[in-house]
């Protein structure tokens, strides 16, 4: 419910597959034992992890949410020995751009019509190190 509330392409078996194949990198929070938020990480390589997804309810956003999720990500990721994480977030999601920054993610490049209405993607990467 969340993800269709908060995205344009709702794909829940998508979201099962990666559930199935990935269950550590797919975490939740919950409030009252209902779902408000979550993040879907995984790793591509040795060296490097991706976001694939992250939202929140609509009624629970700017409470910190989200940096909760991603600390636990990328607490997740540290662990792994992972060294940068990437995602890739729409042009037009300014608001979550500005998150990501926050969180000390940097553009990395537009990948041009990565999504499926022809919307550019941006890169932003984070490089984990000793002061992540
Ligand atoms: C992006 C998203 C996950 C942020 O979740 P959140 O729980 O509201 O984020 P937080 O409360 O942890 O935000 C932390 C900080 O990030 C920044 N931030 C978060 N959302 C922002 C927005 N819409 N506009 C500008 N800055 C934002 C702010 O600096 C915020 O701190 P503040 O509230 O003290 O100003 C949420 O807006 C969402 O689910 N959006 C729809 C799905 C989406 O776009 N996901 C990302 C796809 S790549």
């Amino acid at each position: 419910m969340i993800e269709k509330e908060a995205f344009h392409d709702h794909n829940p078996l998508a979201y099962m597959r990666l559930y199935e194949l990935n269950p550590d990198g797919f975490l939740v929070v919950e409030k009252d034992g209902i779902v408000i938020g979550f993040v879907v990480g995984i790793l591509i390589s040795k060296n490097t992890g991706r976001v694939l997804s992250i939202a929140v309810a609509n009624e629970y956003r700017r409470s910190g949410v989200a940096t909760q999720l991603m600390d636990e990500v990328l607490k997740l990721f540290t662990e792994s020995g992972v060294k940068s994480i990437r995602l890739e977030v729409r042009r037009s999601n300014i608001g979550a751009q500005q998150f990501y920054q926050r969180l000390g993610f940097m553009v990395e490049g537009v990948v041009p019509q990565y999504y499926s209405n022809g919307e550019d993607a941006i890169v932003m990467v984070k490089k984990l190190g000793k002061r992540s």
